[in-house]
């Protein structure tokens, strides 16, 4: 099997104004997506998601471990041609309309431009965006928002495809029919990681999922593995997710009351001996 995405030990720390480390984004993380997969990622908010997939594009360089991408560093040129990018966030040219703006991305790419054009239209039509391709995109809801975002993203027909949340904000409907792109991009041999925190967009489509919580992995593996002891239950994944996360927050408090309630020993133990030299020194004086 072929490995697309590889990190080894990797850790991500965020410095405030002084240089001081103020946040362990990503800690020690080592994951290999291959070829063909879909990757969920998974956590709540604030676990690391976006940072490792920005580390992934080469957005941020991390402080430990490596990372290869296609064979690549990240944000390796050659890499870039092939691979596809959806941001958390929309970033998108209010006054371009959805047209303008694939073909915006499409001239980034040097895509000629009757195939561009081709391009714009079969995307157009994929995502459902005939309705409202000529209008502004600063006039879309956030739904037309992320397909647009989408759309860009696969306008170089890329072999990797890293999307960011992309059904946030979505209807019922928009969800439904991205779980369904996807699910067609893979059988045309796509490899997609995807990071979300709705877990009911993923459990049907993803291979393998890994659960981040605090910058660590708390579990990874083959979705129909780890949900297998939840197997008949309503939401499988949901409760997996929610009891896991559980599990690890106890494990953490504890550790912290265990090293909070040594520390107080150790202090008690200092001033018992303090209390002791001085006795040894008031009997010594006699
Ligand atoms: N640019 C930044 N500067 C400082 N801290 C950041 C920055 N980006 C993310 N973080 C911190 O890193 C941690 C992980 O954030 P993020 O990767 O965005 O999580 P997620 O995508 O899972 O919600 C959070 O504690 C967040 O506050
Ligand atoms: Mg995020």
């Amino acid at each position: 099997m072929e490995e697309l995405v590889k990190l080894q030990e990797v850790t991500k720390a965020f410095k405030d104004f002084w240089g001081k480390s103020k946040s362990l984004a990503v800690k020690n993380l080592s994951l290999s997506v291959e070829k063909g997969e879909i990757f969920g990622l998974l956590g709540p908010n604030g676990s690391g998601k976006s940072t490792t997939l920005k580390l992934i594009l080469g957005l941020l360089y991390p402080n430990r471990g490596r990372i290869a991408v296609l064979g690549k560093p990240p944000g390796n040129n050659t890499a870039k041609q092939f691979i596809g990018y959806l941001p958390e966030e929309d970033y998108l040219y209010s006054y371009l309309n959805g047209r303008e703006t694939l073909d915006f991305y499409g001239k980034i790419f040097n895509i000629p431009s009757r195939a561009r054009r081709e391009r714009i239209d079969f995307l157009i039509d994929l995502l459902g965006m005939k309705a409202y391709q000529r209008r502004p995109v600063g006039e879309y809801s956030k739904g037309m928002a992320r397909r647009i975002g989408l759309a860009s993203a696969l306008i170089n027909d890329p072999d990797l495809l890293i999307l960011d949340e992309p059904t946030n904000g979505m209807d019922p409907i928009g969800t439904r029919e991205m779980k369904n792109l996807l699910l067609e991009l893979k059988t045309k041999g796509k490899t997609i990681i995807i990071s979300t925190h709705l877990l009911s967009d993923i459990e049907s489509i993803c291979d393998r999922i890994g659960i981040l919580y605090q910058g660590e992995f708390i579990a990874i593996d083959k979705v129909d593995k780890l949900l297998l002891p939840y197997k008949g239950e309503h939401h499988p994944l949901e409760n997996f997710f929610i009891d896991k996360i559980q599990q690890e927050r106890e494990k953490r408090d504890n550790k912290k009351k265990l090293e909070i309630s040594k520390e107080k020993e150790e202090t008690v133990s200092v001033k018992k001996s303090d209390i002791d030299q001085e006795l040894l020194n008031k009997l010594l004086k006699k």
